[in-house]
């Protein structure tokens, strides 16, 4: 059984202490007073009216009242499960990462996977991009690695990312389409910010309506650094795959099994976890020496483009098994706070102008989705090592702080930090050199937005390719602007001419006048082949 299964899991222990089963109790109030009825409020009379000082129905009602939370500003609709990382070999040589040195260790983890842009209640086969957040619940604290199934991203810059959400969710005059891309302010928005355009040849391909979860890859998307214990620091691409393979619905089958299931993967993730039938996912990186930044023709800061793997390969280091269920999707899934700025000694951030946004906007949405700056107690967040820092009180704070310090520096309880020379020391930020002149200016690095999206769609099979010109055409084709829908397609010539054209006439526009883009390509054997390896669906 799954319990059995995640036994001796630091983190299933941690929870076991939060469990409470109600079945065949006796109800009580949150104060705890026995309730002798739970039907009929308290009256003047048995017409009424009712009384306040009925302290069980105010209980009651009140706490109903407040039983909504905000849904997540994008990626409110997820479903999730725990499991356990196992490393197949110690990453000792790259990262001082505790949880990748030793290869008997299991690291306890809880992966949410979600769609981005519909609501809570969406439907699961909608064409999206999918999260796939992992947190690993390691013996030095949390790591979290928050990523999409797709390898790329729409913009460079999170300066952009309210304004990719504004034009993608639904328009705010009549607050439609639910769930879909299909509308003039998205494709408005794409045609305008061509940085997109590799992220939309992945989003218009079938990796953006897969069969399953556990058929769905996982991809941190940004280069963060893995640090080893001697400092020195290479670049790193994180990667999850499915041991099951990439599979894919087709959107035929995605709107059917949508309109007779919304819930159809969730349930598919749930049932495989019942009958003991767990999902796996395979982890492998992808690392550059620090040496080798400036060794290739794309900016591997730039989070629209991926590593091709023929240049840097995939080592895969590890794997995940998802081997429970939750107990309450509000208390774990619903709760659960996924950061990209979790990170533990031995992985650290780049200059990725993305990434860098990401870390503030995380934990600010956090702050008032869970009520405020105590949400790391909430038992799903908890990390599994002790806490003990001077943060205090606030909105709901569970922690009895015994004594009386609460500062630093103090002589009184000697509660001090690490310092980097003591073994098991602190978090250490990778001391990399900077300079340049404050400015808003963008690297011309990052000026590239047709290469890969070329490469990628030179690397679909015909069928895939098919899906694509169909998707663009839906898609586009519900587009309500007529100059908007020549937009996209006088952007997407550079990406194909056949393609584009084929488009432009099924959605009953011009044909586009311009021309494929040339492809830079980062090594003679890609612009040879003109492909790039992509894994297989
Ligand atoms: C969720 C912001 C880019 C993956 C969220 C949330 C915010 C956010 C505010 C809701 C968090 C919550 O309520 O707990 C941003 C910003 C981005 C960005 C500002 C760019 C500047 C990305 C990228 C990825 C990603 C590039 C993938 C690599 C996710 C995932 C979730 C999420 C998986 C859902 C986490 C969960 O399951 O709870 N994002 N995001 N985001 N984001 Fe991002």
């Amino acid at each position: 059984d799954q319990r059995k299964d995640a036994d001796g899991n630091a983190k299933d222990k941690q929870l076991e202490r939060f469990r409470i089963n109600n079945d065949g109790k006796k109800m009580n109030t949150n104060q705890g007073i026995k309730v002798s009825n739970d039907e009929d409020s308290l009256k003047a009379g048995v017409r009424g009216p009712t009384i306040m000082e009925d302290f069980h129905f105010r209980e009651k009602m009140t706490h109903f009242d407040h039983e909504r939370i905000p849904e997540r500003v994008v990626h409110a609709r997820g479903f999730a499960a725990h499991g356990e990382f196992e490393l197949y070999e110690s990453m000792k040589e790259f990262t001082r990462a505790n949880f990748l040195q030793d290869t008997s260790k299991k690291t306890p983890v809880f992966v949410r996977f979600s769609t981005v842009v519909g609501s809570l209640g969406s439907m699961d086969t909608a064409r999206d991009v999918r999260g796939f957040a992992t947190k690993f619940y390691t013996e030095e604290g949390n790591y979290d690695l928050v990523g999409n199934n797709i390898p790329v991203f729409f913009i460079q810059d999170a300066i952009k990312f309210p304004d990719l959400i504004h034009a993608v969710k639904p328009e705010p005059h009549n607050e439609m389409p639910q769930a879909a891309s299909a509308h003039d302010t998205f494709w408005d928005f794409v045609a305008n910010n061509q940085e997109i355009a590799h992220m939309i040849m992945w989003h218009m391909s079938d990796r953006t309506i897969p069969r399953s979860f556990r058929m769905m890859e996982g991809f941190g998307v940004h280069t963060f650094r893995f640090v080893n214990d001697k400092g020195r620091s290479r670049f790193v691409k994180f990667h999850w795959k499915p041991v099951l393979g990439v599979h894919s619905l087709v959107w035929d089958e995605a709107q059917i099994i949508g309109g007779k299931d919304a819930d159809f993967q969730r349930r598919d993730l749930w049932e495989s976890i019942e009958i003991g039938d767990y999902p796996e996912y395979e982890l492998g990186v992808q690392m550059i020496n620090k040496e080798d930044e400036f060794k290739f023709d794309f900016d591997i800061l730039d989070a629209t483009k991926l590593w091709p793997e023929e240049l840097v390969p995939v080592k895969k280091i590890g794997k995940m098994t998802l081997n429970r269920n939750v107990d309450n999707v509000f208390a774990e899934t619903e709760q659960v706070a996924f950061h990209p700025g979790n990170v533990v000694p031995g992985i650290d951030f780049t200059n990725d102008p993305l990434l860098q946004g990401r870390l503030f906007s995380y934990i600010d949405t956090q702050l008032i989705r869970l009520g405020g700056p105590n949400f790391a107690e909430i038992p799903i967040n908890r990390p599994i090592c002790p806490i003990h820092n001077n943060q205090r009180n606030g909105f709901s704070r569970q922690t009895i702080n015994l004594g009386k310090v609460s500062y630093h520096k103090n002589s009184l309880a000697g509660n001090t930090p690490s310092t980097s020379t003591e073994k098991e020391g602190g978090f250490v930020h990778y001391e990399e050199k900077v300079e340049g002149r404050i400015t808003r200016a963008r690297s011309k690095s990052f000026d590239d937005h047709f290469s890969q999206a070329r490469l990628f769609w030179n690397s679909m099979s015909p069928p895939e390719k098919q899906h694509i010109i169909d998707a663009f055409s839906f898609e586009v084709g519900k587009v309500k602007s007529k100059s908007v829908r020549q937009q996209v397609v006088d952007m997407f010539v550079h990406v194909d001419k056949v393609m584009a054209t084929t488009v432009a006439e099924n959605i009953g526009v011009n044909r586009p006048t311009g021309e494929q883009s040339k492809v830079i390509a980062s090594s003679p054997a890609l612009s040879q082949a003109n492909t790039i390896k992509l894994p297989q669906t």
